[in-house]
């Protein structure tokens, strides 16, 4: 089981690093037997790696370049990732696919680029209301997973997640059963293109609006194997709490 906060663009230095503190105090607290990852923005990778020290959080970046390095003003590229203490990168994320006009292909080219500099990636995946209003919420998913990853992708180095665009921030939440027909639906996909053990071994999270009071019924779904949490990633208690109410 996986628990990701997605801080998205929130947070100056001191209360980004607050939230990583109390992050890691809280986790240390119990035995627990799931991974957490922290993505901040880029301008507190550094930091939050700082107060992370010492605890079991893994730190994530929420995007990269698909180049190593060069002429390309603004970005960030993988290897820069990796060289600050990241171990994960989220990618593809819907909020990029609609702000930066990224298509499956490209995020396929930057997970490639990511697994070749060491990080291991969160590829978001997710239909728009429109999409699934109209009845292709499966077939959305299912070619979004074929093309946003690259061949002989692993279970050890790749985490899908799958986050409905009309859920992210919104309170809205498919029903449990909805969730593990996209999950399931995704692990056939997965099956096909990696093959039936790496399918099984790969962790599909579900992300929009998880919060304490849902966790417990969608991270007990079959195919569910985590969370990936954006709002409520930004107050320590309803992150922890969410994490509790998965049994981490
Ligand atoms: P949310 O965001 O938890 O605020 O809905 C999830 C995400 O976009 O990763």
């Amino acid at each position: 089981m996986m628990i990701a906060g997605n801080w998205k663009m929130n947070g100056l230095t001191a209360d980004g690093v607050n939230l990583a503190k109390e992050i890691t105090v809280a986790v240390k607290a119990k035995k627990r037997n799931c991974e957490f990852v922290v993505c901040p923005p880029f301008t507190l990778l550094s930091l939050v790696k700082k107060a992370l020290r010492g605890g079991k959080i893994a730190l994530g970046a929420q995007d990269c370049h698909a180049a190593e390095k060069g002429a390309h003003t603004g970005d960030i590229s993988p290897v820069m990732l990796k060289d600050l203490g990241c171990s994960y990168v989220i990618l593809g994320h819907s909020e990029r696919r609609a702000d930066h006009h990224e298509t499956s292909a490209y995020v396929c080219q930057k997970v490639l680029a990511a697994h070749q500099a060491g990080l291991k990636t969160i590829v978001c995946i997710g239909e728009t209301l429109e999409q699934r209003e109209a009845g292709k919420t499966i077939d959305v998913c299912s070619r979004q997973v074929k093309e946003s990853l690259p061949d002989g992708a692993k279970a050890a180095d790749v985490v899908i997640a799958y986050e409905p665009v009309w859920a992210i921030g919104t309170g809205k939440t498919p029903t449990p059963q909805e969730v593990e027909d996209v999950h399931a639906a995704v692990r056939h996909v997965l099956a096909k293109k990696i093959g039936k053990v790496e399918a099984g071994k790969m962790r599909i999270l579900y992300g929009g609006s998880v919060k304490p009071s849902n966790a417990a019924e969608m991270l007990s779904l079959p195919d569910v194997d985590g969370a990936l949490i954006g709002g409520a990633s930004l107050k320590s208690a309803d992150f922890i709490a969410i994490a509790d109410n998965a049994g981490c």
